[in-house]
């Protein structure tokens, strides 16, 4: 089976961390490379977290850095914004510090570079705020006939977590996501909205424990943090960015709707809204296949099973 090829760009951050697992231990898929975001945490810990991950695991995925700061008006991450991902993005994880050094090229170019040599067959995993990505096409016009799709995390068709219409991912940095979602790219939404149900429990964890290998181990220990987390009042073991992989690989854990997307930029309330068109009332054309529902135990079955192939490269 020929893989397809897939850039993960991410602010890694705890669930980042383990949809990269995902990814990583998924036979239909090569990871060509990892970029960083401003996000969760700052993007000089987002990229430690990455090359620590992959050094680990000793997979040989070049990490390149990325934007330390949104295009405009978003949110800078002086450090961490609280302990949703712990002090450097890793929950209280401390990993080894790896040696090897990041890809010399910044972000946006390793993504454009690897597009015009996959040609037209690169497909995109964005976990994190959009502004890398959005660099890439503005500085090159032939970038969104390159990509054959975008998965992403990122808004809601209804709600949001930062303020009640925003979603960290897109309010972080609305004026990137109004670029990539606007730019004609095939892409999957998966939003908050969906991924708040895609909930993992003790039971997962121990089967992640149990496969024995340094990859069930991150999870498991990333997942005993969020239980932790959760316990003193924090989000659950909520698996926002896995979910986006799964939409890609294990189509069947969601259902999806074609729906016309946009974001505001410049609302006084609704700064960083998407605003998902479910039933049409605009007229415009869709540009988004938008999650909707997740089937959760299908999710998490896929999850588990994927990591533990870990076991297999033992
Ligand atoms: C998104 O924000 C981050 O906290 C998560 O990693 C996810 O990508 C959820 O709003
Ligand atoms: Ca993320």
């Amino acid at each position: 089976m020929e893989k397809r090829p897939f850039i993960i760009d991410c602010d890694t951050g705890t669930d980042d961390a383990i949809a990269i697992l995902a990814a990583l231990y998924s036979p239909e898929v090569e990871v060509k490379a990892i970029t960083s975001v401003n996000g969760n945490i700052c993007e000089r810990y987002v990229c430690r977290n990455n090359r620590n991950l992959t050094a680990l695991l000793g997979k040989n995925v070049p990490v390149a850095r990325g934007a330390v700061r949104p295009l405009l008006s978003g949110f800078v991450n002086e450090g961490h914004l609280d302990d949703t991902h712990g002090p450097t993005g890793f929950g209280t994880i401390q990993l080894p510090e790896a040696e090897q050094v990041f890809d010399p090229r910044v972000a946006s170019e390793l993504i454009y570079e690897t597009a015009v040599e996959e040609k037209g067959a690169l497909e995109l995993l964005v976990i994190g705020p959009m502004t890398n990505i959005a660099l890439a096409l503005v500085q090159h016009g032939d970038l969104a006939g390159l990509i054959r799709h975008i998965w992403f995390m990122g808004g809601a068709a209804v709600g949001g977590n930062v303020t009640p219409t925003a979603e960290f991912n897109i309010w972080v940095d609305p004026e990137a996501a109004k670029i990539v979602i606007g730019s004609g790219i095939p892409m999957t939404m998966v939003g908050l909205d969906v991924t708040t149900k895609a909930i993992m429990t003790r039971e997962d964890a121990d089967a992640l424990r149990a496969c024995g290998t340094p990859a069930g181990q991150v999870a498991a220990d990333l997942l005993a943090y969020m239980f932790t987390r959760n316990h003193s009042g924090g989000e659950d073991a909520l698996m926002h960015d896995a979910l986006a992989f799964a939409a890609a690989v294990c189509p069947d854990c969601l259902t999806c709707r074609d729906c016309f997307v946009d974001v505001e930029t410049h609302g006084q309330c609704a700064y960083g809204h998407t605003f998902v068109d479910q039933r049409g009332r605009t007229g415009k054309p869709a540009n988004v296949s938008v999650a909707l529902e997740v089937d959760v135990s299908m999710f998490r079955k896929w999850l588990v099973d994927t990591i533990c192939r870990s076991a297999g490269e033992k």
